[in-house]
Formats: structure tokens, C-alpha cells, sequence
């Protein structure tokens, strides 16, 4: 277990980042290109944990898959090239890679086993074990099929019109992947949008995907189509720049090449509300997807309430808009977002805590928190508890506290962002 020690930015941020690439995106990549007809090469793929451990379980179902840091080739054999592993399957710290996979093993004829870590065995898997037995496929594991290690015997499978009750891609691509290899129409519904890459990929692959309101809808028995894929900057790794640039006196970073799909950009509409003076330029599509470059300058910001619809388009955000709220003036309010109950950590509670060592006044509610900003914080001992984004929302705190910031777990912070540490480095101007 490895600790770093941030100590405070005396003289700003400043300089420009490419940021690394999405997360969602890349996993897809990978997952997609194993499934298709075909060559798929990658440009801008994320090597951290979590998308390499999605490329080691390909590969253990028989995939030819080659990476060299941010380049990945696949050599897709189609569905059928996926074969019976010898050996378990190891999604790590990756509930992306979990979930995706139950939906593309679901139809696959053959025994497979999958095991995570520590923060994986405690995520509720049922969500998607449920509509998929419903489909056909036998699934088990702890608690009823809800926990890992969980057990998959794929095979016939019927298309189902499923209402999700959670705004989850990750349920919403698990059912749409298993309705690929399905007998007859797969649709999905959801209370809410949540992000879009398995469409808008599965699009680009080749694949018919029909829309209607929050339904999204595949026929069975398509096939995909190997192509090159480039990803684009995580718009969530970005995130913790856009804070520290806005957070930290005398600052201006810009930040290449960030994803701006809709269902993602949530992080950006709550900086702007709180009066972030934050710029986006050079926008273009990249695969059908938006990317832009962000241009963010130390800010004078207020609190405001978020809350509904936004909460999916920037979930994975939370943390670090926890801290952004502490250096705002009023109240801000977080509400609608149990979700971050089932995330790496249970979200409420470790940024809560952790936050509050640092001197926040932060409290925790039933669907999120509320934080009274405008207090300086003070610096202290943290610890991530091995998820990615505490380590990084408490290193980012680290750069305003009056004394340094330790963040224990820190190792946790490469499953999304190798190059996070390097990447503040080289924006401090001392
Ligand atoms: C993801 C979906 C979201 C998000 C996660 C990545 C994806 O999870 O929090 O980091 O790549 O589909 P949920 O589907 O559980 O909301």
C-alpha cells in the first residue's frame, strides 16, 4: 500500500494537459473489438487497472489481443471466436468490466467464473443477473447471484423489454449486449438517461439501435464489424483539473481533447451554475463522439442545488464536486444520488469523512450531502479505502490546505489515472 503526501500550490496551476483517455469508452473498445468480425485497433485507450483487467479477461476467452500503452489491436473471431476459459476471470477493481461482460456471457454457450476484489464482491450485481436469467442464461453466486465470485452458463436466450430502476449504462449495456444474441427485439428503459457509448459504439460497429423517449432497442442475431476506434479524453479524469484550476489562486490550465458526449457534461453545466469562469473550444466529433478543449481559470464561485436528471451526467463526479462546494460561498446542496452508496466506496461516506478530516463542513443526507463552503481547510491523514476517485478528490485538496494532505491508498488512483500525480507536477508553477 503506497501514501502520498500533497502539500499546498503556492504559486497556482498552469499549462496545458491532454488527459488521458474515457474509461467507458475504452473498456468498450476492447469488449467490442473481441466480439466483432475482424480488426479493431484502438488509438488513445486508457492503460489504467480497471481497462487492462477488461483486456486479461478477453484474452483468457481466447482473444488475440496486442497493447502498447494507449494503442490496442484485437483480432475479433466474432461471437462465436470467444471460447470456454480454463481459467477464472479477474475483473479487479472494475465494475464496468463485470457487469459488460455478464451481458455478452450471457449467450455464450460455455461455463465461465468471475472474481473481483475487495470493493467488487460488496457491489450489487442482481440488477443485471436478474434480467439476464429472466433471458435465459444461469447465473449464480453469493447472495443469490447478487455478489461475486458469480458463475455464468450462457446459452439460448430471448430478447426482453426490460424497466430499469436505476439510470445505469452499465445495466442498460449488459441487457443490450445479451439482446444482440438473443431470439427477437431487446429494449431498455430507464427512469433517467444515463451515458450513451454502447449505442453510440455499437453504432459505429455496424450494429441497428433504435430509440424512443429513455428506450433504447437492438434486434438478435447481429453481428459487429472490426474497425479503428479513437477515444477520447474522460471528460472524469478532467474533472479533477477543472476543480484545482477553479479551487487554486492564480491558476489557468487548459485541458486538450475531453470528451463532450451530453450524458457526461453534467460537471461542466454545475461549474458554470456556480460561476466558474471555465471556456470550451474547438469542439469537434471524434467517432461519433463530441470532444472540446477546456480552458479553466481560478474562480469566484456560490452554491447551488443539483439534483434530478443532472445526478447521472456526472456521478462519477460527485467526490470532487464536494470539494469544489467547500470553497464556494452558501450552501450546496447534493441530493437524488443514492447510487454513490454502490459505487467503488460507498461515495456518501467516504467523502464525507474524509473531507470533514480536512475541516469541511460537510454533512451526509439519505440521497447525498450538503456542504456549507467558504471555510479554509486544514491538512490531515486521508486514505482513498482503494477508491480511485477519493485518492484523487483528497490529493486535490491537498493543493488549497493550509498543511500538507496525506492520502493513504493511494495505488488505488492508477485504476483510472496513471498519470495523475505527473500531470499535477508538471502544472505547479513552483
Ligand atoms: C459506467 C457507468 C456508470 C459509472 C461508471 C462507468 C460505464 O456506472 O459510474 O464509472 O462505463 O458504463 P453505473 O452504470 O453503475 O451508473
Amino acid at each position: 500500500m503506497s501514501k502520498k503526501t500533497v502539500e499546498r500550490v503556492s504559486k497556482g496551476l498552469s499549462g496545458t494537459i491532454r488527459v488521458p483517455g474515457d474509461k467507458s469508452i475504452s473498456h468498450r473498445s476492447v469488449m467490442f473489438g473481441s466480439i466483432a468480425n475482424g480488426t479493431t485497433t484502438v488509438e488513445g485507450f486508457l492503460p489504467g487497472e480497471d481497462c487492462l483487467s477488461t483486456i486479461s479477461c478477453f484474452q483468457k476467452l481466447g482473444v488475440s489481443i496486442k497493447q502498447n500503452q494507449d494503442t490496442v489491436t484485437i483480432e475479433g473471431n466474432g461471437w462465436d471466436g470467444l471460447t470456454e476459459p480454463a481459467e477464472i476471470l479477474d475483473v479487479g477493481n472494475s465494475g464496468t468490466t463485470t457487469r459488460l461482460m455478464l451481458g455478452i456471457l450471457a449467450t455464450r454457450p460455455f461455463h465461465s467464473v468471475l472474481i473481483g476484489d475487495e470493493s467488487i464482491a460488496k457491489r450489487p450485481m442482481s440488477r443485471v443477473t436478474v434480467p439476464l436469467r429472466e433471458m435465459g442464461s444461469q447465473i449464480d453466486g453469493r447472495d443469490h447471484g447478487n455478489l461475486t465470485p458469480l458463475s455464468i452458463r450462457g446459452g439460448h436466450t430471448k430478447g426482453i423489454r426490460f424497466q430499469s430502476k436505476v439510470a445505469s449504462a452499465q445495466v442498460k449495456s449488459a441487457i443490450l449486449l445479451a439482446g444482440l444474441q438473443s431470439e427477437g427485439e431487446t429494449s431498455v428503459t430507464e427512469p433517467e438517461k444515463s451515458r450513451d457509448h454502447t449505442e453510440r459504439m455499437l453504432e459505429a460497429f455496424g450494429v441497428e439501435v433504435t430509440y424512443d423517449g429513455l428506450t433504447v432497442s437492438v434486434t438478435g442475431g447481429q453481428q459487429l464489424k472490426g474497425r479503428h476506434i479513437v477515444v477520447p479524453g474522460d471528460i472524469s479524469s478532467a474533472a479533477f483539473f477543472l476543480v484545482a484550476g477553479a479551487i487554486i489562486p492564480n491558476s489557468k490550465i487548459t485541458l486538450t481533447n475531453v470528451g463532450m458526449n451530453p450524458t457526461r457534461t453534467g460537471i461542466i453545466d454545475v461549474m458554470l451554475e456556480m460561476g466558474a469562469t471555465l471556456t470550451i473550444e474547438n469542439e469537434k466529433d471524434v467517432n461519433n463522439e463530441p470532444v472540446a478543449d477546456l480552458t479553466i481559470e481560478t474562480s469566484t464561485l456560490k452554491g447551488i442545488e443539483i439534483g434530478g436528471g443532472i445526478i447521472p451526467r456526472l456521478i462519477d463526479e460527485i467526490p470532487i464536486i464536494a470539494l469544489l462546494a467547500t470553497q464556494a460561498s452558501g450552501e450546496t446542496i447534493i441530493k437524488d444520488a443514492e447510487e454513490l452508496k454502490v459505487k467503488e466506496t460507498n461515495r456518501i461516506d467516504t467523502v464525507v469523512s474524509q473531507l470533514k478530516i480536512l475541516g469541511a463542513n460537510i454533512e451526509a443526507t439519505e440521497d447525498g450531502m450538503i456542504i456549507r463552503g467558504g471555510n479554509a481547510l486544514h491538512g490531515g491523514e486521508t486514505d482513498s479505502f482503494g477508491d480511485h476517485r477519493i485518492g484523487m478528490t483528497m490529493a486535490i485538496a491537498g493543493c488549497i490546505t493550509s498543511e500538507p494532505v496525506t492520502v493513504k491508498q493511494s495505488e488505488a488512483i492508477a485504476v483510472s489515472y496513471p498519470t495523475f500525480f505527473e500531470h499535477l507536477k508538471s502544472l505547479r508553477k513552483e
